[in-house]
């Protein structure tokens, strides 16, 4: 009789024992094992669709499944010996249950091979971490519409080049981060098509000879079809260079607001109060309060980004249909979807607890003649082309430098120099409330218009 090594896979082929240091170089089972879960709702499936088409006895359906749900009690009290001499997440657990049932358990794999029960499993877990990313940013959305309708009227300097350009309302700004977080969250929604749909059945590439019922299984899973090519279905990780490339995106949105939180926090600047708790202190200057948290959020991008480049040039150039390649393709996405679900959560948190120094944005918004264009706008208005109301204005900051007086100072003997058909009235525009009301517009930045985008919003997400 063969003896069967438990230890090896496809053990009578092999004559030699694995090298030591070749067993845990190819073994995943230290990462995959976050995966234990959904590979048992995946053997679940998979065990009653051999059920239904007869290949296993009521008896040996049942003690699999009962099994199973005892591994999985097992795993999740921190009870399961995993072992390294199993190599992956699948051997530990079908080792497991032939331990715990006998010969039923060996019967599992029967129409199946790691490779689709990897693909599945990959699948599976994706699809839970991308429905907790779209709750999170929900979480974050819902923050950045209270303090945005809460700051619908405050005015703080809009820039471009960093440098100050118009008025605009913090509530506005604060809506600009929210229309990012739209878009991210539709791209996450479109890559979970693509994610939700189910490889098992393609077993090593070729299929299988036994009459699987696919659809079934696909339904017990929730997936909303069967994948359609056997070796596509193995060898396929497009959705995890989707999910890298839409997590990526998160992660530069969150950069950017990062960076702004960083700025508008310094003493330069100003214009905010970090909670304390967002923040720590230095180990050498006493009067030290650090931006950590967006400055660790804004550095995390970087890695987030870097794993999309892993996964983009893992799967280059590789040939149908599985290869050991895609073991590697794991540890991107746990920790792309981990930093992902920390950095919103962070933000998340922190947003509500922002304290807006009114009085500094309004000063700064005051700095840097941000009402010039509506000085333009008021000559275009009573007549001048807009290339010599340009011109006109040009003259009348020059003199507000000079002077250093912000335009709304300059007296209107002094304005009247540079054009007669400026009058009493013109005051009205170089004011910063007149600037950011005048911008009524759909998609501007008045206080109403932000109060209606908000309104609208939360209509969206049902809030
Ligand atoms: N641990 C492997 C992975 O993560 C599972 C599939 C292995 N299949 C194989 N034929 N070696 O991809």
């Amino acid at each position: 009789m063969t003896q069967v090594n438990q230890d090896k896979l496809s053990s009578a082929r092999f004559t030699q024992a694995t090298d030591a240091f070749v067993e845990i170089f190819t073994a995943s089972v230290d990462f995959d094992q976050r995966m234990a879960q959904q590979d048992i709702q995946g053997s679940i499936a998979h065990a009653s669709m051999l059920h239904r088409i007869g290949v296993l006895t009521d008896i040996e359906h049942d003690e699999i499944i009962k099994g199973l749900e005892t591994i999985s009690q097992e795993i999740s009290n921190r009870e399961f010996q995993w072992s390294i001499k199993q190599e992956d997440v699948h051997m530990n657990i079908e080792a497991r249950l032939t331990e715990l049932i006998g010969i039923a358990g060996k019967k599992l794999h029967t129409g199946r091979s790691r490779n689709d029960q990897v693909a599945t499993d990959i699948r599976l877990y994706l699809r839970s971490e991308i429905d907790s990313i779209i709750s999170l940013i929900n979480c974050l959305q819902t923050a950045l519409l209270d303090v945005a309708e809460r700051e619908a009227e405050t005015i703080m300097p809009g820039f471009t080049h960093l440098q100050v350009a118009q008025p605009v309302t913090f509530g506005h700004h604060l809506m600009a981060w929210f229309e990012m977080l739209v878009r991210d969250k539709e791209r996450l929604l479109d890559c979970r098509k693509r994610v939700n749909i189910m490889p098992l059945g393609a077993a090593a590439l070729a299929g299988t000879s036994y009459p699987i019922d696919r659809d079934y299984v696909a339904k017990l899973l929730e997936f909303d079809r069967p994948t359609a090519n056997s070796l596509d279905s193995v060898s396929d990780r497009d959705f995890a260079i989707e999910f890298a490339a839409a997590g990526s995106l998160i992660m530069m949105h969150l950069s950017r607001f990062s960076e702004e939180l960083v700025l508008w926090s310094s003493a330069q600047f100003d214009f905010i109060e970090l909670p304390d708790a967002f923040c720590t202190g230095s180990s050498i200057m006493p009067q030290k309060k650090n931006p950590d948290v967006p400055e660790l959020v804004r550095g995390k991008s970087g890695r987030v980004a870097g794993h999309l480049m892993s996964l983009l040039m893992l799967m280059k150039s590789q040939p149908l249909a599985y290869n050991k390649d895609n073991q590697e393709d794991k540890e991107p996405l746990f920790d792309t979807a981990d930093t992902l679900i920390n950095c919103l959560r962070a933000f998340a948190d922190m947003i509500p607890h922002i304290q807006c120094k009114k009085q500094n944005m309004y000063k700064a918004a005051k700095q840097g003649f941000s009402t010039a264009t509506d000085l333009a706008d008021y000559l275009v208005r009573k007549g001048m082309a807009f290339r010599d109301a340009h011109e006109v204005v040009g003259l009348a900051v020059r003199l507000g430098i000079d002077s250093n007086r912000d335009l709304s100072e300059l007296s209107l003997e002094e304005l009247q120099q540079f054009s007669d058909i400026i009058t009493e009235d013109v005051y009205d525009v170089l004011s910063l409330e007149g600037s950011v009301a005048s911008r009524k517009h759909l998609g501007g930045t008045a206080p109403g218009r932000v109060r209606e985008a908000v309104q609208l919003a939360k209509k969206q997400l049902k809030i």
